[in-house]
């Protein structure tokens, strides 16, 4: 599924400390993918952060025996500064999900502003932090960050990173389901954002190009809007957290492979992107290189059918209106 991640998973090659913090960590996303960190050998000091609860959840992983030291915090005594200071990773999944009828975009007015004073926090307590954003709607909050930081004048474009991986996790299983095939060993390319048309599966650089149209379309259709078939099976109980969970530790785990000096750490993400900045496309989604200090090389989406050039030009259309929006609100502050 993940070529080079799932090599890399869960590799022992190599083992360094790492300081994790999860802001929202008492959350729907926050408890599985703080479990999933407490079994990552890569983190040895992880702290949880939420407006409650994170004590709770600490304690009880605190006792699973791996080789991490669990802490949790809330916003008394300084907590928020206490859970990320010098922090190597940074998760963020607070804020409020979707329920039946609402886009991403409709979370904005909630989630802005939650993202913006958590990122002024990290900028403030854990500078050189890699930041991963999985709060909604990620084409904006990405952005938000990035303006907050660079306020700070601690803006590094190589270390914040939109989490899109359910996106590819999605794409995997859906077409296995399609070809019948074992999902763990299918990758699907998935370019662009985070959100509806924005999200692009590259299904002509699979070995399953000659797909008959029909088939095709349903699957992109599926993998676009894969968020609302959980949002309509939770019926007003949230969205995706066990799956977002899985991804989130997976795109975490190889950010720390990158940190750790691993060689050829290629995961997708929406980044600070010179691709599209020339057509005012200012963060796009495409396979990074993560490194020692974050991201290494941004790849080019490769070659692609007409079908899909025209699907991207669409999305880079609405990827403009979403990161104008985040810049916005930060900019009239
Ligand atoms: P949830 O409501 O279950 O949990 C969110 C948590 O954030 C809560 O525990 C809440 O107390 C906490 N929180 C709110 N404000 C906070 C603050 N200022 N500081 C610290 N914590 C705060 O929601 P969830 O299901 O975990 O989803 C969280 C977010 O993730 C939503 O915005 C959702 O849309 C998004 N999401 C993104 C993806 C993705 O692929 N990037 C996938 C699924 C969900
Ligand atoms: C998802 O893709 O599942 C998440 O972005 C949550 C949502 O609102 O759909």
């Amino acid at each position: 599924m993940f070529t080079r991640i799932a090599r890399r998973a869960f590799s022992t090659s190599k083992v360094n400390p790492y300081k994790v913090t999860i802001l929202g960590a008492g959350g729907g996303i926050g408890q599985p993918l703080s479990l999933l960190l407490k079994l990552n050998h890569k983190v040895t000091d992880l702290r949880l952060y939420d407006l409650k609860g994170a004590p709770g959840v600490a304690a009880d992983l605190s006792h699973i025996p791996t080789n991490s030291k669990v802490s949790g915090f809330t916003p008394d005594n300084e907590g928020l500064s206490k859970a990320l200071k010098d922090a190597d990773v940074v998760l963020i999944p607070a804020g409020v999900p979707r329920k039946p009828g609402m886009t991403r975009d409709d979370l904005f007015s909630i989630n802005a502003s939650i993202v913006r004073d958590l990122a002024k926090a990290a900028g403030d307590a854990a500078p050189n932090a890699n930041i991963l954003v999985i709060s909604n709607p990620v084409n904006s909050t990405v952005p938000i960050v990035a303006e907050t930081l660079k306020k700070k004048g601690v803006y590094n474009p190589h270390k914040l990173f939109g989490v899109t991986t359910l996106d590819s996790i999605r794409a995997a299983r859906f077409i296995s389901e399609v070809e019948g095939t074992d999902p763990t060993t299918e990758h699907v390319n998935v370019v662009g954002g985070h959100s509806g048309i924005t999200i692009v599966p590259l299904i002509s650089q699979t070995k399953y190009k000659t797909m008959d149209k029909t088939t095709r379309e349903a699957l992109i259709h599926r993998i676009q809007f894969g968020g609302d078939e959980v949002v309509k099976a939770k019926d007003g109980a949230g969205s995706a957290t066990l799956s977002m969970a899985q991804a989130g530790a997976t795109f975490a785990n190889a950010v720390l492979s990158g940190l750790g000096g691993e060689r050829d750490v290629i995961a997708s993400s929406y980044v600070d992107s010179p691709l599209y900045k020339s057509e005012g496309v200012e963060f796009f989604a495409s396979p990074v290189t993560l490194g020692p200090d974050g991201i290494s090389k941004v790849h080019p989406v490769g070659d692609i059918s007409s079908e899909e050039e025209q699907l991207l030009e669409k999305a880079k259309e609405t990827l403009k209106k979403n990161i104008t929006k985040g810049f916005a609100f930060i900019d009239k502050e």
